[in-house]
């Protein structure tokens, strides 16, 4: 500035110099650049372009220059990038937007920003870039196993970095509630939201996978998987301890175990002897159904009475105990069938010996049936009795079947004995009224066809009379029927 550095000049080049300056300094004055608006701050996220813009009126000869506020270093001289970093453009709108453009935002743009004019005072003005940051698990900070023993606490700790700082719920894997201690009362949560989660006076059931969720505003929210495991001495529970079989079929003795760490599980007869699968003697078979549970099963096949003397113990041994259970086997006698005897001796006390012997061949399809029909349903029962004793089903109930079938048994047969004898009485009635007739007839008959007639006829009668004896009165009424001459 040559006008204002002219002190010893004279009066006339003074004049000249203030009208000047002043001209001059009035077009500065004028053309100074300004600020539009203050500038923006912008969040975006991690990858995505982050645009900070400065407005300018104005801008004239000045040049516009953008700078990293903490160390100064120079990004930008008016439109050329002077950085080596090329996520960063500069773009200028109609002379006044100056617009600061970062490309795929990495964690280190997080930070403020100057945009600068370059007049003789500096304008500056600020904007700062936040950068969001989906939520991370940090590992190094977070354990994935915690062992303690039962009674103890348990302290689950899960540490996550994002921005902004992500929160922290806590789930458990297979819909398991989380169970928390509140002023000496127990509550089971579906979901605990903070960390540390801290768990109080832990008990086996609290054993298993918790889920530590991060999550913030920008997705994606992650997980981490931490394995609680409780530690505890082996415990055995035994369903029954007196198992109920039969000679020849498979004994099935069951234990339950509970024991973390998994315990070594064995099964041991009478004298101590450790008993092992064996082809035709034992099967052993264990089945886990938890963390911490297995149920473990001794298969005695074909079962002897030797079997039946002994005692049976399972045991669990694990690193803090051992356990056992005891069990023994009582054996059902199967039940001997005796009934088919008695049967046969009903029979024939309901048949009695034929005394009269006269008939013709019509009486064959009568009655000789009627009797043998309760015998025959009396043998399918025993057989469906017989079934049931083969099958599983409990003793007392197989012979409280039998005495049931027994009871029935007589009762039909009497019912039937009385239907016959009524049915006889009914028949005897109707024969009563032609007895005279029929008497008569007889005489008659034997008169006119003599003796010789009768005693042909007395050898067929003969042949079938076992069967008709059965119903007496029939005879009569054959006779009456077949035996009248008209
Ligand atoms: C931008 O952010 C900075 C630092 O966070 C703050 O000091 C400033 O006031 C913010 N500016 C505006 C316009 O919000
Ligand atoms: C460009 O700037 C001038 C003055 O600086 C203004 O009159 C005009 O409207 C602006 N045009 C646009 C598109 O912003
Ligand atoms: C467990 O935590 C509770 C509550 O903070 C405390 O009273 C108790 O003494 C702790 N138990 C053990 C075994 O540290
Ligand atoms: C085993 O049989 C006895 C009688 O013989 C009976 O009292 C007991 O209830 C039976 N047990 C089972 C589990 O069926
Ligand atoms: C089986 O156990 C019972 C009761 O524990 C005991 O009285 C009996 O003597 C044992 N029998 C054998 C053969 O060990």
């Amino acid at each position: 500035m040559a006008y204002s550095a002219a002190p010893d000049s004279g009066a006339w080049t003074l004049l000249i110099a203030t009208t000047v300056v002043t001209v001059c300094c009035s077009e500065l004055q004028n053309m100074e650049p300004e600020f539009l608006n203050p500038m923006q701050n912008v969040t975006v996220a991690l990858g995505r372009e982050a645009t900070l813009v400065c407005s300018v009126k104005n801008i004239g000869e000045h040049k516009v220059g953008w700078l990293k506020a903490e160390d100064q270093t120079i990004l930008s001289l008016h439109e050329r990038v002077v950085t080596e970093n090329r996520r960063i453009d500069i773009d200028v709108d109609n002379n006044t937007y100056w617009k600061l453009k970062i490309r795929q935002l990495q964690r280190s743009d997080k930070g403020c920003y100057m945009c600068q004019i370059n007049t003789q005072e500096m304008k500056n003005q600020i904007g700062c870039v936040d950068v969001k940051v989906p939520p991370d698990i940090k590992d190094d900070e977070t354990i994935s196993d915690i062992t303690v023993m039962e009674g103890a606490n348990a302290t689950l700790v899960c540490k996550a970095k994002g921005n902004p700082v992500p929160k922290i719920t806590w789930k458990r894997e297979e819909e398991k509630r989380i169970i928390l201690k509140k002023k000496l009362k127990e509550i089971s949560y579906e979901k605990v939201h903070g960390e540390p989660l801290f768990l109080v006076n832990v008990r086996r059931s609290q054993m298993g996978h918790y889920l530590c969720i991060a999550s913030n505003d920008v997705p994606p929210a992650v997980s981490k998987r931490i394995t609680l495991n409780i530690q505890f001495a082996p415990e055995i529970t035994v369903p029954n301890q007196v198992v109920n079989a039969s000679r020849d079929t498979t004994g099935r003795l069951e234990c339950t175990v509970e024991s973390f760490p998994f315990a070594q599980t064995y099964w041991e007869d009478s004298k101590g002897n450790s008993i092992t699968t064996s082809e035709n003697t034992y099967k052993l078979e264990e089945i886990k159904t938890s963390h911490y549970k297995v149920t473990m099963y001794l298969e005695i096949l074909k079962l002897e009475y030797s079997d039946f003397q002994k005692n049976y113990t399972c045991l669990a041994k694990n690193s803090l105990g051992t356990a056992n259970g005891f069990l023994r086997l009582h054996e059902i006698i199967k039940p001997t069938t005796t009934t088919t005897t008695t049967s046969t001796t009903t029979t024939t006390t309901t048949t009695p010996k034929p005394t009269t012997v006269s008939t013709t061949t019509r009486m064959i399809t009568r009655p000789p049936v009627i009797p043998s029909s309760p015998t025959n349903r009396k043998n399918s029962k025993v057989h469906e009795g017989d079934r049931k004793y083969g099958g599983k089903s409990v003793d007392t109930t197989g012979r409280r079947m039998n005495g049931v079938e027994k009871f029935d048994e007589i009762e039909t047969q009497s019912s039937s004995h009385r239907a016959s004898r009524g049915s006889s009485r009914a028949r005897r009635s109707t024969v009563s009224q032609s007895v005279g007739i029929a008497a008569e007839l007889v005489l008659l008959a034997a008169v006119t066809a003599g003796w010789s007639t009768g005693c042909a006829v007395d050898a067929v009668v003969g042949l079938v009379s076992l069967a008709l004896a059965a119903c007496p009165p029939l005879f009569l009424l054959a006779w009456r029927d077949g035996d009248v001459p008209q």
